[in-house]
């Protein structure tokens, strides 16, 4: 995910820097946009840096030449529509003025009207400014827009006042990033585990049992959480698939392996989806070297894998917990038996002898249905428009509930 940090010219400007460095440890990509007051106060050097990329200080190139490359004219917009977030800390009262009133004469205050992503500011400044009434009627307006404000600190000031003006604490402005992010896109800093894919169990080193999953499913997923600024593991058995980009990939094949990793990455996980088709049996013992045609037995003696669904409900805590049903028709008394036997919050019920819908197509058509006992179907589409109408659920109940799933990206 990709923010604007904006800077201003005030003393807190050189506090910008340690908020860069936060950022970037949450995974955050951050684009540093300083006013020229704000150059004043901290070089753009000390930004370029820490950032790794270009500071954005001027509206206009100063290249001596009129520029006629577009793409750098016109970059509050290609910057506007990149960002996920636009963050001011530290803002002075003068910026908050010209976004208050729409004015647009340096590329923060554009960037400012351009952008549609959600827009944090944290002031600073002397407390009789602060406490201002055209300041206070700007901030209100800024609120009333949708702005988010992060108020001001309480104490000793740089003029030697006391008084509230100090820029919030670093914390504090993290914080509701985060919350903001996290509105927007639903999953920012929250870990979902997804497992994917069909597992396999050996009978000797050439022969196994396994399924027609194809993992398609599961992948969507993943990549719909990753999309959603999730972070995310893929736990996946043998498939032909990509690892998305951006996802945490864990390789594995049997269901032992399967369960292992799963349960190893419980502890962590706010949402595990588990899309995997994991084979129900396994043979009871595994030969370490090929069995000769000739001594191939008449039939396998099988055993029961670990149910990890169950086991998973067992002691899932306050993660939400998805489950997926590969059935034969769709019997939805039973699924929500399944459902509520298996402590779930969500089950994904698919109905494999529907033409473009289960295992090896691209296509699938699903019913959703709730612990509470919501049901919704979710007609034929693509296994990617199926992630999303998925997640768009999983969304829903993350913010109905409390703070069990609290952001990662917050800070404790
Ligand atoms: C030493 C010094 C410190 C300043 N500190 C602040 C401050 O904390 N907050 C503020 O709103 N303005 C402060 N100002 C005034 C701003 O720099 C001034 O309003 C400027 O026009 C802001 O421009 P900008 O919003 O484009 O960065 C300070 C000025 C100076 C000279």
């Amino acid at each position: 995910m990709k923010i604007a940090l904006g800077v201003t010219g005030c003393i807190a400007a050189y506090k910008a820097a340690e908020l860069l460095r936060l950022l970037q440890q949450r995974h955050l990509e951050v684009q540093v946009v300083m006013t020229r007051h704000a150059g004043e106060f901290v070089a753009p050097l000390t930004f370029a840096a820490l950032s790794g990329r270009k500071v954005i200080t001027e509206m206009f190139e100063r290249t001596g030449e009129a520029s006629s490359n577009i793409e750098s004219a016109i970059e509050h917009i290609a910057v506007a529509q990149s960002i996920d977030l636009l963050l001011v800390a530290p803002a002075t009262a003068n910026t908050i003025g010209k976004f208050a009133r729409g004015m647009a004469d340096d590329f923060l205050s554009t960037l400012y009207l351009a952008t549609r992503a959600p827009v944090v500011v944290a002031p600073a400044m002397n407390c009789e400014m602060w406490d201002h009434p055209a300041v206070q009627e700007n901030i209100a307006s800024l609120r009333a827009r949708g702005v988010r404000i992060v108020e001001p600190d309480e104490g000793y000031l740089a003029c030697g006042m006391i008084g509230q003006g100090r820029l919030a604490a670093n914390e504090t402005i993290l914080n509701a990033v985060a919350e903001a992010l996290r509105l927007k896109n639903g999953l920012a800093g929250v870990q979902v585990l997804v497992t994917a894919g069909p597992t396999v169990e050996d009978i000797d080193p050439v022969r196994f049992i396994s399924n027609r999953s194809s993992g398609k499913m599961g992948y969507a997923l993943a990549e719909e959480a990753v999309r959603r600024g999730a972070e995310v593991t893929l736990i996946s058995g043998p498939t032909t698939l990509q690892p998305p980009q951006g996802a945490r990939w864990v390789s594995v094949r049997s269901a032992a392996e399967m369960s292992a990793a799963v349960h190893k990455h419980l502890p962590e996980a706010g949402v595990v989806v588990k899309a995997a088709a994991v084979a129900d049996v396994r043979p009871s013992k595994r030969a370490s070297s090929k069995i000769k045609k000739s001594q191939l037995p008449a039939s396998l003696d099988l055993e029961l894998t670990e149910d990890i669904l169950a086991s998973l409900g067992k002691k899932k805590g306050k993660t939400l917990l998805v489950g997926f049903a590969a059935e034969s028709g769709i019997h939805l008394q039973a699924a929500r038996q399944k459902l509520l036997s298996k402590n779930l919050d969500l089950l994904v019920v698919n109905d494999i002898s529907e033409k473009g819908a289960g295992f090896d197509v691209d296509t699938n058509h699903v019913q959703v249905i709730r612990a509470d006992g919501a049901i919704r179907d979710i007609p034929p589409m693509s296994k990617a428009q199926v992630a999303e109408k998925i997640f768009d659920e999983i969304v829903e109940m993350i913010q109905k509930t409390s703070s069990r799933h609290e952001p990662a990206l917050m800070t404790k």
